[in-house]
């Protein structure tokens, strides 16, 4: 396993690299911006080409393996517990691209026979890549980061997703109420980032697969819980309500949840 671990991180980092110098390149090149389930979902000539740049390395290097990417068309979950499933975010926070924030990711995480394997995230504009893994740990460039220290919800920053706090479904509200505040991102793999480096103490949001595996896995290798907001394990073939946090402030979030 840690074999395997080292060589698909040696990989996946190198091509998330590779990945954000094209996406920088080509900053004033955007074109195609189109509308997928909405007006605020987005996708460009920029997701397009990253997602195509990951499939080819995937496909030359790991000709077996699932790929679960956003852009791609076919999205087949049926193979993901088997072997490798690669899951790609070419850009994570379009919206903010399109805007001219500088708040967005590209990401991958992989599973190996439906586990967690390793995971690579890049904050583009800061130049700062999160890698990691179970067996390796997680590491900012070549930093390592320290693992999960509880702390009451209190006295932290609860990272949230704008339209599902509005909807408030799940005490969205009232957890950030009990919190030092509330912050919007605009990108799940920004906001896993927030978690890892201590600056925010929890993130809820409603997410697709390819915005949670690779964050998953480097939360997960420092040992943050996560889970939906029922308290259940993640579905990786579908949509999930996530809450993520270390081990107290996440008693802290399903108490005022349980509160309704
Ligand atoms: C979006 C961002 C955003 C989250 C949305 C995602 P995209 O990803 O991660 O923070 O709230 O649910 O769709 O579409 O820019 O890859
Ligand atoms: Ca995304
Ligand atoms: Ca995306």
């Amino acid at each position: 396993m840690t074999k395997l671990e080292i060589d698909v991180l040696s990989n996946i980092t190198e091509w998330t690299v590779e990945a954000a110098q094209y996406a920088k390149n080509h900053l004033n090149q955007i074109s195609d911006i189109e509308e997928k389930s909405g007006e605020y979902d987005l996708v460009t000539s920029l997701d397009k080409n990253i997602q195509k740049i990951f499939n080819q390395h995937i496909q030359e290097k790991y000709p077996d393996a699932t790929i679960i990417g956003e852009e791609n068309f076919d999205k087949n979950y049926s193979d993901i517990d088997k072997g490798l499933t690669f899951f790609v975010d070419p850009i994570d926070g379009t919206l903010n691209l399109v805007k001219k924030h500088d708040c967005f990711a590209v990401m991958v995480g992989v599973l190996y026979n439906g586990e967690s394997l390793c995971s690579a995230i890049i904050d583009v504009m800061n130049d700062k890549l999160y890698w990691g893994g179970i067996a390796t740990g997680v590491y900012c460039n070549d930093i390592k980061l320290n693992a999960a220290q509880d702390s009451p919800l209190k006295n932290g920053l609860v990272g949230v997703s704008w339209r599902q706090f509005l909807k408030n479904s799940f005490s969205e509200i009232n957890i950030a109420k009990h919190s030092a505040g509330a912050r919007v991102m605009g990108s799940a793999g920004l906001e896993f980032i927030e978690i890892i480096t201590g600056k925010h103490i929890a993130y809820i949001a409603t997410l697709m697969p390819w915005d949670i595996v690779a964050g998953k896995i480097l939360v997960e290798s420092l040992g943050y819980k996560i889970t939906n907001v029922r308290g259940n394990k993640i579905n990786l073939k579908k949509s999930n309500n996530i809450i993520v946090a270390n081990e107290l402030a996440y008693k802290d979030i399903r108490k005022l949840q349980m509160r309704g």
